[in-house]
């Protein structure tokens, strides 16, 4: 256990440290349920404007860190920046979830025009931030996995069960592997890019890998995974990855053991007892609480996250939700999480 106070503890603990109180963020920390996110975003008149603009996007990022002072920000972009730079139209219309075009169900990813110039606004965005955070601050980059990504790419939306982009992974499996290879690829460079222009770590957020089969699991989520990785670790040494396969349960150890990430973070559905019997010991776990309990708040709120804690006590732990958080979370619901871990 390390008392010294030490720069970015969030930072120390991804590549391996403990601390008496973990370091603490939250998945979508930047967002809708902060009334400052949404006066801007009614200023500037949607996510992909407010996104794109370094300035708005560097503002949106650091509202939580002034608010909160949590050990870690985190980039305010969106996983499907990637599939706008392999050239489909991207749109957030309000009310519905994102919209991407032509949907590769029915059109050859060979007929889109590759536009990796509309990611060049996102690293002046990590420039900016980079110069403005204090320095025991973390800054985390971020993209999505290959799976997730794709299964945007392939429907054109999102969906519950990610059926059409199974379905057309089993049907066409070369050219579902074609799609996989050419996300993985753009990823490795947008993460490389958001490294070299000043953020500490990286996360790989595959919010959709508990719809896979073991064997598509390995070959759709762990193999580009691994990918992505070991590419990062070449160009980048010492700047850690964390893997977030959310809903891949009891494929999680094999997930640890053969993409090589750095860090594994566990969505709420993952026993945190469990996790600390079964997961390599040092290896650093992020996570789990579930964003619906600080939606209740109050003691139901202190005693799942005092789970959580003790659960993780002898190993490097981040403490964060098991998904992103919800829009209508009370404000005095994150402070009141965040004097419990502190124990302040
Ligand atoms: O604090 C942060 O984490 C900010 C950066 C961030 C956003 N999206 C901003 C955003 C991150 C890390 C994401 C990740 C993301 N985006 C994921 C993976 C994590 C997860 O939640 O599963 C996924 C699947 C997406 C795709 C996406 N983007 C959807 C489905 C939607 C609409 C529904 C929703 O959750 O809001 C978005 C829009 C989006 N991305 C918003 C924000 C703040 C809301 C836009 C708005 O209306 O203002």
């Amino acid at each position: 256990m390390t008392d010294a106070p030490v720069s970015k503890p969030l930072l120390a603990t991804l590549k391996g440290a403990k601390f008496p109180v973990p370091p603490v963020w939250l998945m979508r920390q930047a967002g809708r349920y902060l009334p400052e996110y949404r006066a801007l975003r009614a200023e500037k008149g949607g996510f992909l404007t407010l996104a794109t603009d370094p300035e708005s996007a560097a503002e949106v990022t650091l509202q939580p860190i002034r608010r909160f002072g949590f050990d870690g920000a985190i980039l305010f972009s969106d996983i499907l920046m990637i599939p706008w730079a392999l050239g489909q139209d991207l749109s957030f219309g309000v009310g519905e979830g994102p919209r991407l075009e032509p949907a590769l169900v029915d059109h050859a990813l060979t007929g889109l025009q590759t536009a990796p110039e509309r990611l060049e606004p996102i690293y002046a965005t990590v420039a900016q931030v980079a110069a403005a955070l204090s320095p025991e601050t973390t800054f985390l980059g971020f993209a999505g996995s290959p799976w997730t990504v794709a299964t945007y790419m392939v429907a054109g939306h999102g969906s519950r069960d990610q059926g059409e982009t199974r379905r057309f992974a089993y049907g066409d499996e070369a050219a579902f592997g074609t799609i996989i290879d050419a996300i993985a690829d753009m990823t490795v460079e947008y993460l490389s890019r958001q490294i070299m222009a000043g953020v500490d770590a990286v996360q790989l957020f595959d919010s959709w890998s508990g719809s896979l089969s073991p064997a598509q699991f390995e070959r759709w989520v762990i193999a580009p995974t691994a990918r992505i990785v070991a590419a990062l670790h070449d160009r980048h040494p010492g700047t850690p990855v964390i893997g977030f396969p959310k809903g891949a349960g009891g494929k999680l150890p094999a997930y640890a053991r053969e993409t090589g990430v750095d860090a594994l973070g566990l969505d709420e559905t993952v026993d945190p007892l469990w996790a600390a019997a079964s997961l390599p010991r040092d290896l650093p776990v992020q996570g789990n609480l579930d964003p619906l309990v600080l939606i209740a708040g109050g003691p139901a709120q202190d005693a799942a996250a005092s789970r959580i804690l003790e659960a993780f006590a002898d190993r490097p732990h981040i403490f964060n939700l098991g998904h992103g958080i919800l829009q209508d979370t009370p404000i005095a619901h994150v402070e009141r999480l965040l004097a419990f871990v502190r124990r302040s």
